[in-house]
């Protein structure tokens, strides 16, 4: 991507960017650490409703991903209950928004009419108007908007990208992706079982994968999906006139004691590229002859590569823009297509 974007800083200088984070459950946390690693921050206040949750935020973290902090430190910063009171304060330049997925679209909204830079988890929201109303908040604010979507920023499919694009290793024949886990059970009401709270698992879990697919290959010309009932699994095949032929899997329905496994297989004219999260090595390029083609597998993680590349924006950067919101509502849009799909037993076009 050549395009490069720049936004009017909210404050006169950047010398410290304060931020706020909303929602102190495994992403606020997950936030919290990536934030602290970040120089020229500082974490200023954080919003969190449920008064468990704050007692709690010295014990160790709940979720199915490493890197959440383990511990929050309170001292610091000015906690509430309610982020217009946070708002008023005026106290932060950004905020972290990992609320539920239903407060999304209201929180972002209020936050950029407010001027603060809004990085907001995945999903954007649970449907496209709530994006487009998002993202028009940002732009007539001149303000950052982010979505969440770590894993165009997480360095073994950052490096996959690279090479799929840049065709040294030839064309895509086909690429499988898939996410295993069992449904979230971290959060104290339940609010992922609830699908009109979270969207379910597709918009949920799997939306993971078709964001990457979305990033890699552009919107395909159809989706055809299969699922349960509930939609806990989904699996679906993203169909590109002349182009490779891309599934993904995904389901909420394993073993708790499975834990959590992300993987992919890319099969291209000249190599296999091969990560499997649960693996050693997790990650393995390897060429139809010849050696293997040396690999700079940037460092950290998704998470904290794209809070430092949302940091960067917010200070005035110009940064490659590789998730606009733009993008992120139309990662909505391809879901929900996925969940029609599945629901009524058809292609559905884009
Ligand atoms: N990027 C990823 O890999 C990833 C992983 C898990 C979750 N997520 C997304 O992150 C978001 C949050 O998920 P989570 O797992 O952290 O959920 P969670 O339930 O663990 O945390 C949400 C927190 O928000 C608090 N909260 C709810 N309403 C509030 C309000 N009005 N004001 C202030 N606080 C409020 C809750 O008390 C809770 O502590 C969801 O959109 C989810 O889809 C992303």
């Amino acid at each position: 991507m050549s395009r490069t974007h720049r936004v009017v800083p909210s404050r006169k200088t950047f010398a410290m960017i304060h931020v706020g984070i909303v929602g102190l459950g495994f992403m606020g946390r997950m936030h919290y650490r990536c934030w602290k690693a970040i120089p020229d921050t500082t974490i200023t206040a954080i919003c969190e409703a449920n008064p468990k949750v704050l007692a709690a935020a010295g014990e160790p973290s709940k979720g199915n991903v490493e890197g959440a902090a383990d511990h929050i430190d309170l001292k610091d910063v000015s906690v509430h209950s309610d982020l217009g009171e946070l708002l008023a304060a005026r106290s932060v330049d950004a905020l972290s928004i990992t609320l539920p997925t239903y407060l999304h679209p209201d929180t972002t909204v209020k936050a950029l009419e407010a001027g603060v830079h809004v990085l907001c988890e995945k999903p954007m929201a649970l449907d496209v108007a709530d994006c487009d109303r998002m993202a028009a908040a940002a732009r007539s604010a001149a303000r950052v908007l982010q979505i969440g979507h770590c894993i165009r920023f997480w360095p073994e499919y950052v490096v996959t990208r690279q090479l799929i694009r840049g065709g040294l290793l030839g064309r895509t024949i086909a690429a499988s992706f898939r996410r295993y886990t069992a449904m979230p059970a971290w959060s104290p009401d339940s609010w992922f079982a609830d699908e009109k709270r979270s969207g379910g698992q597709p918009l949920d879990l799997h939306i993971h994968d078709t964001d990457y697919i979305h990033h890699v290959f552009g919107l395909p010309a159809t989706v055809s999906s299969v699922a349960d009932g509930p939609q806990t699994y989904i699996s679906t095949h993203y169909h590109y006139d002349d182009g490779p032929a891309v599934v993904a899997e995904s389901t909420w329905r394993m073993a708790p004691a499975f834990g959590f496994e992300m993987s992919f297989v890319v099969v291209l004219e000249r190599a296999t590229i091969l990560f499997n999260s649960s693996s050693t090595p997790a990650f393995r390029v390897l060429p139809a002859e010849g050696p293997p083609p040396p690999l700079d597998i940037p460092p950290g993680d998704g998470y904290s590569r794209e809070i430092e590349h949302f940091a960067r924006a917010v200070a005035g950067e110009i940064v490659e823009p590789i998730i606009t919101p733009e993008q992120a509502r139309d990662t909505i849009r391809l879901v929900l297509a996925e969940k029609q799909s599945a629901r009524e037993g058809r292609s559905v076009l884009l």
